[in-house]
Order: structure tokens, then sequence, then C-alpha cells
């Protein structure tokens, strides 16, 4: 039952492995009031990261809160996905289930504005993990929601460090002019960006504590874990995988988890070698009226023990229709003969 401490959040992803734990941490902690979750063309196509999404839901047994279908392409640039290290599905690994509801007709754009609206001003926080085309279009739509909307908190960008190029990070730099939009829209953006959030290793002690859950949904979050640990090894190197977007969450649940310091940050949209890049201005004090943050620290410990946490409180699912792959991987035939079955979409 939502009180004063409860966070109202519109969760908009692009579901992607660090998605998927970021809508499980938010449904599962009961400090956030989930509204809405929305999605955008990003780690994988529209219509695939919008059946992950849906499929998340079913896994976490999320019900009443709307979920909508948003841009199907950047604003200006080329659709850009990562395969490498979300799969082709965008959420390989797991055999997902079936939807078990159907999307909100509206256009994630129209949801996000309805929402904002729909509330007092100063309430609702908006916590993109994706591509900010989304966002970028409800504020162009709807600009009265720039001073409706409590804070931005996303996962994205980076203090001149980057994943997708050697200064950009994917969320920025797939659709870098929605970027630019939303952090100089003239809300408070706090920027959850690499530097944070390849702190927050999936480490085998915070795989253990996963796994010693002992549900469905934990086990679900181990099958995503291991696939993502596998491409993040292979594609970038990684001993153990940064799991990004719940990070953001994290901030808004308890800022005291992820420590963010005020500076100004603009976005690169027309550079050679660093399109994409947030350009953030330590030269001086952050000036009086500076609306962008930049979160910087972790607290590792604390982070899992929140994410842990919602596994816990979520328990068992009713109607999960998941099977782990270890069951599902393989269909007996009459004859006893064994065929391993691919993740087909
Ligand atoms: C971000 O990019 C996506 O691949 C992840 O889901 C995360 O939101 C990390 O750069
Ligand atoms: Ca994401």
């Amino acid at each position: 039952m939502p009180d004063a401490t409860t966070q109202k959040i519109i969760l908009d992803c692009d579901p992607g492995h660090d998605d998927a734990v970021a809508i499980l941490l938010a449904h599962g902690n009961p400090t956030i009031d989930l509204l809405a979750v929305t999605t955008v063309v990003g780690n994988q196509t529209l219509p695939k990261v919008t059946r992950n999404a849906l499929a998340v839901a079913r896994i976490a047994g999320i019900t009443g809160v709307p979920f909508a279908a948003g841009a199907d392409r950047p604003l200006l640039r080329q659709i850009e996905v990562a395969p490498d290290i979300h799969g082709e599905s965008g959420l390989d690994g797991p055999v997902l289930p079936e939807p078990s509801f159907d999307l909100d007709a509206r256009h994630a754009v129209d949801l996000i504005i309805d929402t904002v609206m729909a509330h007092e001003p100063g309430t609702v926080t908006l916590v993109p993990t994706a591509g900010l085309t989304n966002i970028a279009l409800a504020a162009r739509k709807e600009p009265r929601i720039v001073e409706r909307v409590k804070q931005v908190v996303l996962m994205g960008g980076g203090l001149h460090v980057g994943n997708w190029s050697p200064v950009a990070e994917f969320n920025i730099v797939i659709d870098p002019e929605a970027a630019d939009i939303v952090f100089s829209a003239g809300w408070d953006v706090v920027m959850v960006g690499l530097d944070l959030t390849h702190q927050a290793l999936a480490t085998p002690e915070v795989a253990a504590r996963i796994a010693a859950v002992g549900t469905g949904p934990a086990a679900f979050v181990g099958e995503l874990l291991d696939f993502f640990g596998q491409t993040y090894k292979d594609a970038q190197g990684f001993d153990a995988p940064p799991v990004h977007d719940p990070c953001a969450v994290a901030y808004v649940i308890d800022p005291t988890i992820v420590r963010a310091v005020k500076v100004p940050i603009t976005i690169e949209t027309h550079g050679t070698h660093t399109l994409g890049m947030t350009v953030a201005d330590f030269r001086a004090p952050a000036p009086e009226d500076c609306r962008t943050s930049a979160a910087v620290e972790l607290d590792h410990e604390r982070f899992w023990d929140l994410v842990v946490d919602a596994l816990e409180r979520i328990g068992e699912t009713a109607d999960t229709g998941w099977t782990p792959r270890a069951a599902a991987a393989v269909i007996e035939d009459a004859d006893g003969t064994v065929t391993a079955v691919g993740q087909e979409r």
C-alpha cells in the first residue's frame, strides 16, 4: 500500500538482461510504486524488447501495471541493437514464457504523459534504462511534464568513459539527439552512468546469494546472469557482468546507496570520435541552477541487498509460465530421444 515514503516511478526500458533485473527490483521493493512500464527500441528491436518485458512481468507476477510499446527507432539515427551482449532475442539465456496480459493500447509516449499528468506535480520519477527516444518525445509532445516530474533518474552515459565507443555509452549513443533533449530540458536529471554501474558487478558471491533465494524468479535471474556474464566476458573482458539498469532504481529507492555529484552535463551530438559522449564540466563547482548530476560511487553490498530482498519479497509467483532451462532445454520424444531445443523467436 503506497504511503508518504513511496516513490512513484515509470520505468522506460529495453529488456535486456539488466532491464529485467530493474523490473524485478522495482516490482519487489516495497517503497516503489511502479505506475507503468514502457518499452523502446534499444538492446533489440521494439517487438522483441516489448515481448521480453511482458515475459518478465509474468515471471515476476506483475499485474495491474500498464505496459506500453513506444518508439521503434531513434529520432534521427539508424537502429543499432546489441546482440553481442543480449543475444538475438534481447533476453537470451532463459526460455521465456508467453505473455499473460495484453499491452496497454496507448503509445508509450502517451502513457508516460497521461501518467505524469494524472499525478500530483513533483511526485512521479521517470526511470529510463534505455535510449531516451520515448522520454524526449514525451517532453516535446507535452512540455508540461518537464516541470511536473519529480526527477529523471536514468541509466546511461559515463564520465568520459564509454562502452559503445571509447567515450560513449550505448543508451546515449543510440539516440544522442534524444539524450540532448532530455539532458537540456530543465528537469532534474541524475545520470547513473558507467562509472557507477561498472561497480555493480554480479560476482560469484552475488550469484550465490541470488541462487539461495530458492524461488523461480530468482532462478530466472540466475539464468539471466549466466548468459550476461558470458557475453560480457567475451565482448568486453569483464570477469563478472556489470548489472547497470537496477542501479537507477536503487538510487530512487535509497540515494545513500548511490553517491551522486552535481555537475553540468551536455551531450555531444556532432563529434566524429565523440558522438554520444556525456560531457561533464568539472572545471568549477556546479552553479546553483545546475540540474544535472552524475552517480559516482555505489555501495555494492547494500545494492545487492536490495535486489535479493526484492526477490525474496516476490517469492514464488503463481503463474510464471517459466521453466528452468535445464528442464526446458530438451524435449523427450516418445521413443526416449532427447533433443535440445533452441530459443527461436
Ligand atoms: C546499457 O545498455 C544496455 O545494453 C543495457 O541494458 C544498459 O541499459 C548499458 O550500457
Ligand atoms: Ca537497458
